[in-house]
């Protein structure tokens, strides 16, 4: 096993390219694989083409491989030829509207690509930490059956037990995921079975709305940085029932590489964790479109559209304790100011 030699995939997407920076600057090779199916599911907007050409002028030990990870062989022929001492898997196809209409993509890519890596690293690298980025919507819309208050500008748990939010508890039957949920569920229970089966350092982080200046917005995925564009480019931004009170909580991408890097130093066999940015970096979409109006000086214009998005959730908010508990070293870094900030001055080229 290389122990600098890292797998990263979807390394042109938010989670991946920040992964690539990340492990690059601490003296990492990174093998990064993407082949821009972002484009492919949500258009022009996703092109993650100048998050590649930007990986590749900031990096030192970067390789890209143009490939697809629904390639079992190809994927198998990485993990024995580079032997990585750690594996960061992001790829995925992110959108539950693209899944409804493209079933098969969708769960080739979140669930059945996800295998092929799994066996990569148990053929080839069984001591290396797996790290796999899941998703709340494992959930489904579970959480939308507790009960709410309604405020000014947001949805909040009526109950105050729930103030830190949504812990590993929350049941993942009997609840409706969307197709794309389903999918990553059954990666999810996947990567979970091969740290309890094959005992491999395997870890599910169950993520909020990741985000960051990298992310290739777009109204199917990437909530703040396409509410950022908008704004920026004087488009009209729609927003999808529950009045535009539903809350998000969001964490930077920078925050997710140090929670990778928490687990990779000190792993575990099949670890579950919900990963966001809690209740301090939690927002609604009223509220994050005032923020951003603020800062960018413009207002946005907004389209209201009766219709909620099926299965979305109505009030999320992670309950970091778990993995506070197990890495009480690792801290949320960026706020949601900063996050704001930072989305409000993107370059044109995003
Ligand atoms: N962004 C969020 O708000 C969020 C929230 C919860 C969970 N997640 C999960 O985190 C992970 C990373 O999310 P992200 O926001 O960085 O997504 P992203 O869409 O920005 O990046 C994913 C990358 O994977 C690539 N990709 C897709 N299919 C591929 C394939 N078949 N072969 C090779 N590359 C492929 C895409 O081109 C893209 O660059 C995903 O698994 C996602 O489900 C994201």
């Amino acid at each position: 096993m290389a122990a600098k030699t890292a797998i990263v995939t979807g390394s042109s997407g938010l989670i991946g390219s920040e992964m690539v920076t990340f492990l690059d600057e601490r003296g990492w090779s990174v093998h990064g694989i993407d082949n821009n199916m972002r484009r492919n599911f949500v258009g022009e907007h996703g092109d993650t083409t100048w998050n590649l050409v930007r990986l590749r002028g900031e990096t030192t030990r970067f390789e890209h491989h143009d490939l697809d990870i629904r390639d079992r062989d190809e994927m198998l022929r990485l993990f024995r030829e580079h032997r990585p001492g750690l594996v960061v898997h992001c790829a995925a196809q992110p959108s539950h509207d693209i899944a409804a209409s493209r079933p098969f993509d969708d769960f080739e890519i979140n669930a059945l690509a996800t295998l092929n890596l799994l066996e990569g690293a148990r053929q080839w690298t069984p001591d290396s930490p797996f790290i796999f980025l899941s998703t709340n919507k494992v959930y489904g819309d579970a959480p939308n059956e507790l009960e709410l208050v309604e405020l000014e500008t947001r949805w909040d748990y009526a109950d105050p037990a729930m103030w830190e939010g949504i812990d590993e508890s929350m049941r993942i039957d009997a609840t409706m995921h969307s197709v794309f949920g389903a999918s990553k569920v059954a990666a999810d229970v996947m990567v979970q079975e091969y740290g309890r089966y094959f005992e491999l350092p395997t870890v599910c982080f169950r993520g909020g709305c990741l985000t960051g200046p990298h992310h290739s917005g777009a109204e199917l995925h990437g909530f703040l940085a396409y509410l950022a564009r908008a704004i920026r480019d004087e488009s009209t931004y729609r927003v999808f029932g529950y009045k535009g009170k539903q809350v998000r909580d969001n964490i930077h991408s920078f925050d997710v590489c140090t929670a990778v890097m928490a687990f990779a130093e000190r792993p575990r066999l099949a670890a579950v964790y919900n990963l966001g940015g809690g209740r301090v970096n939690s927002c609604s979409v009223l509220e994050a479109i005032s923020a951003l109006e603020e800062l960018s000086g413009r207002r946005l214009d907004t389209q209201y559209v009766d219709q909620a998005r099926r299965g979305d959730h109505i009030c999320y908010i992670t309950d970091l304790r778990r993995f506070r508990a197990d890495y009480p070293e690792w801290e949320l870094s960026i706020s949601l100011a900063e996050i704001y900030e930072q989305l409000a001055h993107l370059p044109e080229t995003v």
